[in-house]
């Protein structure tokens, strides 16, 4: 069987599969954040943290009829409780949407490991630690040092620029594209693929398939030519792992090359985002940055806990009495790590941005098996961005507050950010 065949046939299989029943598609404005929240809603994208704040005092595990049923723990020992708890709480989907994939795809999941549950998911996280150490991650810096330059070069001249659009999405997009080995110029496709996989996800069966068709086509694409032409990058080096003594399904492939684009642009591109966001309506941290430039690796952490971008699923697995609510089988739980970043009875002044905050227990990339995979890599680029950024433009504001466009849904940043820098 060629390449091709193998890949092609086990693509199609599973993309049906994945998509699993459909539930009753519910939008519109929430009437009560405790019984119908919905992180898809234009109030949430704007500013879920008074609700987060609201809902932690008023009902901790908060409901909803949405996506076929679901709960919102809010206190930061619930949170956690869920993220370590692989026994009650499945990872076989991680987005929560009206869709719910068949129980066979577990323990793999269509996007492993972060759709892995034990015993699967170990060996499958394990096969991509080596790509992510601290050590491997020193070697692109000066790469990303560069590029991050010459995206400020092309910003000369301008008097307001959008931060989102025109910086912060691309460092990632350069990044992930050079460990994968995808064509850098391909940036507008991955930008496309992540709103689908991720902002998407209220849309008919259809859209939906047709979207994630989409991207798994172009993911073949990439796949053959790297079967053509073998080189030193992740993609080949998945093509040609061995898991029990097997080269990985095609699906595992081609799924952990998805989550990697996905989970590798979005997240930080957010966090980078927010963080100049924050600089840029606070006069008094940003000057203290340019001033103090060393003071940037604790002053990130702090931007990690209050803007965390991420917040991942999970599908309860029985029947259950819960924490003081009765969870059922194949629910939703909506691991809100940014609620737990903002929980009082967790952090001092909880709700305030203090960027030489000394303890800072974070929990903006998970808890427990599935925590990021990705974490050294990240904080380079948030470093690398906001240092060159901090140099070549020590003064920003915000141009117009109202403009701010946040994302909807489950990785929260902003995707439209006038800065006056002229
Ligand atoms: C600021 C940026 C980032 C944040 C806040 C973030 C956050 C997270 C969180 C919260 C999880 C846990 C998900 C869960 O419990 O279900 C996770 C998992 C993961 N992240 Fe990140 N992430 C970031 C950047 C990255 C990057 C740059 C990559 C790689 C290119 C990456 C790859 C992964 C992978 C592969 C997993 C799954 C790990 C597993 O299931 O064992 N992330 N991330």
């Amino acid at each position: 069987m060629t390449v091709d065949d193998r890949f092609v046939r086990d693509f199609r299989e599973t993309q049906e599969e994945q998509l699993g029943t459909p539930t009753e598609i519910i939008t519109g404005p929430v009437s009560d954040w405790a019984t119908d929240f919905s992180h898809l809603e234009p109030e949430w994208a704007a500013d879920p943290y008074p609700i987060l704040d609201d809902l932690r005092v008023r009902c901790p595990i908060a409901h909803t009829d949405r996506f076929g049923g679901g709960w919102l723990p809010t206190r930061y020992e619930d949170i956690a409780a869920v993220a370590y708890d692989t026994e009650r709480f499945s990872s076989r989907a991680i987005i929560m949407g009206n869709y719910r994939p068949p129980k066979e795809l577990a323990p793999v999941g269509a996007v492993p490991p972060i759709s892995s549950d034990p015993p699967f998911h170990h060996d499958a996280r394990k096969l991509l630690l080596p790509a992510f150490t601290k050590k491997e991650v020193a070697k692109r810096e000066e790469a990303t040092r560069a590029f991050c330059h010459s995206l400020i070069d092309s910003l000369e001249g301008l008097e307001v620029v959008d931060a989102a659009r025109d910086y912060a999405q691309h460092i990632p997009m350069r990044v992930i594209a050079d460990m994968m080995g995808f064509p850098p110029e391909d940036g507008p496709r991955f930008r496309q693929f992540v709103e689908n996989a991720l902002e998407g996800v209220n849309l008919p069966l259809e859209e939906r398939m047709a979207h994630s068709a989409e991207l798994f086509d172009y993911l073949l694409e990439q796949i053959r030519d790297h079967v053509a032409n073998p080189r030193d990058d992740l993609t080949t080096y998945l093509i040609d792992a061995e898991l029990h003594g097997r080269k990985l399904e095609p699906s595992h492939v081609a799924g952990t090359l998805a989550l990697l684009l996905i989970a590798g642009i979005d997240t930080t591109w957010s966090a980078i985002g927010a963080s100049l966001w924050h600089l840029a309506k606070t006069p008094a941290d940003r000057e203290r940055l340019v001033a103090e430039p060393e003071l940037l690796p604790t002053a990130i952490e702090e931007f990690l806990r209050a803007y965390a971008p991420v917040t991942m699923a999970r599908l309860v697995k029985q029947d259950m009495h819960w924490r003081g609510v009765d969870m059922k089988a194949e629910d939703w739980v909506l691991l809100s790590f940014p609620a737990a970043n903002r929980d009082p009875a967790q952090f001092d002044r909880a709700d305030e941005v203090i960027i030489d905050r000394e303890i800072n227990r974070h929990v903006a990339f998970g808890l427990g098996i599935h925590r990021c995979v990705g974490s050294h890599l990240a904080r380079m680029e948030l470093r690398v961005a906001l240092e060159v950024w901090l140099e070549r433009v020590p003064v920003f504001s915000l141009a117009d507050p109202s403009a701010v466009k946040w994302a909807v849904g489950q990785v929260r940043g902003p995707r439209t950010l006038p800065l006056r820098i002229g």
